[in-house]
């Protein structure tokens, strides 16, 4: 049994801030005594002074072809390329090499939703077989070859982590879309990728309902065709099991069900190609401030050393461990911290397909026991609920976490603490892991076996990461302060995104713009990352994140932007304006509220209201549903005709909608307010 930690007293210091700071959680003794790291030069040996060069230290961490001839080069900054002139394969270091010592060792475990399946444990050896079969299909039956672009569109499902290994295998570079995305989203990813295969899957289970997922491809198709991409070969696995595939209608010399064509590629082995470190590995898609999500490139070496060695030295993952990350492998968190990181380590990473509640609170605890899983990983949004709906069912199960992880939005101090003394039992390390799609891997969290934890807080840069808290005018802010000012990152690091697929321009607009101090340098001290956040930053060099500063909305983590949802709305025939803004929601974190005024000639209707909702998931999905639809007269809006969202965001949230005499318009926000 390990010992209850005890809480340290809260420093002078910390009183003095302005943050009323919650107390430190150290770790308890026995996590330390088997931590990867507990070596606290770390902190040094990554100071800004020996970036880059201390980032070695984590690129050794995998099997290299051949070594690189330049660790850093930024002879076209700010795109940078790491390990320059080096070879690798992320498919190798994530599944041959592990065969000598961990061949029979589970490399996945599924989890279907519905309990009366059986989970499918994947060996790393069987994990070989299935990625180098699926290779070879890529390979010779779709003709694809490094450099090419392909997306998926898959949902939770041990033959996701295969599709993406097979693909990195052969250097061709996978863009996959969230399951729960519609086919227009689908669409527009392939467009913007140029893919000319989609990969999905027949059905899945999400809630106890078996959805069509097959169906999304054909939309996806039409839309992208009448885009100007030509789809050649849609791939449809059938789901564990492939009962459902009966009813699902194919495209003859289109569509193909791998588990068909993959008999003709049984036993076949395909070499892994000796990829540059810097060629790129996938594109993630995410939203920005404009309607077009972005494809996020991420390079192959660098990116896998970071977030190998983050697995290793935040996560604390050791081979023998058994981990799951909540998330779906259709985010950056699922890419880096259920499949890259982990299997690159050789850990058991579990998939699980369903809702984490289904079909009753205790599920992921019954999982957590069965499987053995030591390592949790999760998302305020998901604590949140399951705090509400059984807070007293993890005590039920029999399962012994040491470390557990939060990440993608602020959590409140007091689900923290429940998320500690609760699921964790007082035991497990907690790390509040804060980063983007953008950055691949963590940019600030404790080193759970070296700093003491700190509820609602971050912790401080990672080894190698130096946060730097900016007002507008680009003067730093004082840590300590309490003062909230623009996070930025001051230097490159190997996880960083190399660019924006086709749009380098917006690339170093958006994120090194506005505190580049020469545009013209060729040295990395001159172009800070914009990371997009408001933060503050404690004495102890502690950050706590307030959220975005820009048009994004982050609900229950997952990004959405608020051009994204207008321009969704305005599909509707009716709509003449739309105006998107984020609400307090308990479990959620925030969802939008949809406000729209309506072209002359139209009335007011709750056909209307339903109609954007419809839009909004055709367009995007399920997740962009809005709380409310409000139809209003007319938007607030500046003398310069700009909307004013702020006014409309406080009267969503119940909150002073502070002067509005500088409006426009002001008699319509007292006629919004009566609708409210
Ligand atoms: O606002 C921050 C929030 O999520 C944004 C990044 O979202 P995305 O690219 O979808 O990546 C999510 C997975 C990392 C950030 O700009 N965010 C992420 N992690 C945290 C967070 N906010 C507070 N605390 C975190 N731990």
């Amino acid at each position: 049994m390990a010992e209850k930690p005890e809480m340290t007293e809260v420093s002078e210091a910390q009183i003095a801030s302005h943050w009323k700071e919650e107390d430190y959680y150290p770790p308890t003794l026995k996590f330390v005594a088997q931590a990867n790291m507990t070596d606290e030069t770390i902190y040094d040996r990554f100071s800004l002074e020996n970036v880059p060069d201390c980032f070695k230290e984590y690129a050794d961490l995998l099997d290299w072809y051949k070594y690189w001839d330049e660790i850093l080069d930024t002879s076209d900054a700010p795109c940078y390329k790491w390990f320059k002139g080096g070879l690798i394969n992320a498919s190798y270091n994530c599944v041959d090499r592990h065969l000598a010592k961990n061949r029979n060792k589970t490399a996945i475990h599924f989890v279907p939703e519905l309990e009366e399946e059986r989970v499918d444990h994947v060996t790393y050896q069987e994990l070989w077989v299935r990625v180098n079969e699926f290779a070879a299909l890529l390979q010779d039956f779709c003709g694809l070859k490094a450099g090419d672009r392909v997306t998926l569109h898959m949902p939770m499902s041990a033959e996701l982590p295969i599709t993406m290994l097979a693909l990195c295998r052969l250097g061709v570079i996978h863009s996959q879309v969230f399951g729960g995305f519609s086919g227009k989203s689908c669409a527009d990813r392939i467009v913007d990728s140029g893919s000319e295969v989609l990969i999905t899957m027949d059905a899945y289970y999400r809630g106890g309902k078996l959805l069509d997922h097959k169906i999304k491809a054909d939309e996806a198709v039409e839309e992208a065709t009448k885009q100007g991409q030509k789809v050649k070969k849609v791939l449809v696995w059938q789901r564990y099991n492939g009962k459902y595939s009966a009813e699902t209608p194919m495209v003859e010399g289109r569509d193909f069900f791998v588990n068909d064509v993959l008999k003709k590629y049984y036993g076949k082995r395909v070499e892994p190609v000796k990829m540059p470190a810097e060629a790129p590995l996938f594109l993630m898609y995410t939203s920005g401030t404009t309607g077009k999500p972005k494809g996020c490139q991420h390079g192959t070496g660098g990116y896998l050393a970071y977030v190998t060695a983050t697995s290793k030295y935040v996560q604390d993952i050791h081979p023998e461990d058994v981990y799951w990350c909540m998330a779906d492998i259709g985010w950056i968190t699922g890419h880096s911290y259920i499949v890259y990181g982990p299997l690159a380590l050789a850990a058991s990473t579990v998939i699980y397909e369903g809702i984490p509640n289904y079909p009753d609170a205790g599920r992921c605890w019954r999982i957590a026991q069965d499987l053995g899983v030591n390592i949790f990983h999760t998302a305020p949004t998901a604590i949140r609920a399951l705090r509400k709906i059984g807070p007293d069912e993890p005590a039920k199960y029999n399962y012994d976490f040491k470390h557990m992880t939060t990440v993608g939005e602020p959590i409140e101090p007091e689900v923290w603490k429940w998320y500690y003394h609760v699921v964790g039992k007082g035991k497990a390390a907690i790390v509040d892991t804060w980063w983007q799609t953008e950055t691949g891997g963590f940019l600030c969290s404790t080193l759970p076996g070296i700093k003491a934890m700190k509820p609602g807080s971050a912790g401080p840069g990672m080894p190698g990461i130096h946060p730097i808290i900016l007002d507008d005018e680009g003067k730093e802010v004082p840590s300590g302060e309490g003062k909230a000012g623009n996070i930025c990152i001051q230097n490159p690091w190997p996880g960083m995104f190399q660019t924006i697929w086709g749009d380098r321009d917006r690339f170093v607009r958006q994120y090194f713009e506005r505190y580049c101090k020469n545009p013209n340098s060729k040295d990395w001290r001159d172009w800070p990352y914009l990371t997009g956040d408001a933060a503050i930053m404690a004495d102890d060099g502690y950050v706590r994140i307030l959220g975005r500063i820009d048009d994004v909305i982050n609900v229950s983590g997952h990004r959405l932007g608020t051009k994204e949802l207008e321009s969704a709305a305005l599909v509707v025939e009716e709509i003449a304006e739309a105006a998107v803004v984020p609400v307090k929601h308990e479990i959620k974190g925030v969802e939008p509220d949809m406000y729209v005024s309506l072209k002359p000639g139209y009335e007011a209707s709750d056909e209307i209201a339903k109609k954007v909702q419809k839009a909004l998931i055709n367009e995007i999905g399920p997740i962009a549903k809005a709380r409310k639809v409000w139809i209003v007269p007319d938007m607030p809006k500046t003398r310069s005709g700009k909307i004013m969202r702020r006014i409309l965001a406080a009267i969503s949230n119940g909150t002073d909608v502070g002067d509005t005499m500088t409006l426009a318009n002001p008699e319509v926000v007292e006629a919004i307010k009566k609708m409210a």
